[in-house]
């Protein structure tokens, strides 16, 4: 994923993106997954490297990580990673404040 401003301030994107809420970005034609937990955002793909079934939803758990709701696989967002490394990695990203405050992936 290329560097993408998606916010112009942390405050802008505090008060679009709830703890745990998640929302479907749409980017030169491909979807994403964007999420906040705690005050980290993360983007993430939006289908599970599992059978491709969406991991955008309402919320994701008390944990950082995205869990598929077909067959429950458990996605670190710190690293990706499927808990019982069942499936490759899903493809996550830290969002990072530049110099001006605003939000990018990297
Ligand atoms: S499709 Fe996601 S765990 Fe199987």
């Amino acid at each position: 994923m290329k560097s993408i401003i998606l916010f112009d301030s942390l405050e802008e994107a505090k008060s679009m993106i709830s703890h745990r809420e998640t929302r479907r970005v749409k980017l030169e034609g491909n979807t994403y997954g964007l999420t906040r937990f705690n005050e980290i955002f993360y983007f993430y793909e939006a289908y599970c490297p599992h059978q491709e079934y969406s991991l955008i939803r309402d919320q994701i758990g008390l944990r950082p990580e995205i869990i598929c709701g077909w067959h429950s696989y458990r996605f670190s967002l710190d690293s990706g990673e499927e808990k019982e490394k069942r499936c490759r990695n899903l493809r996550v990203q830290k969002l990072k404040a530049n110099r001006e405050c605003k939000l990018k992936s990297v």
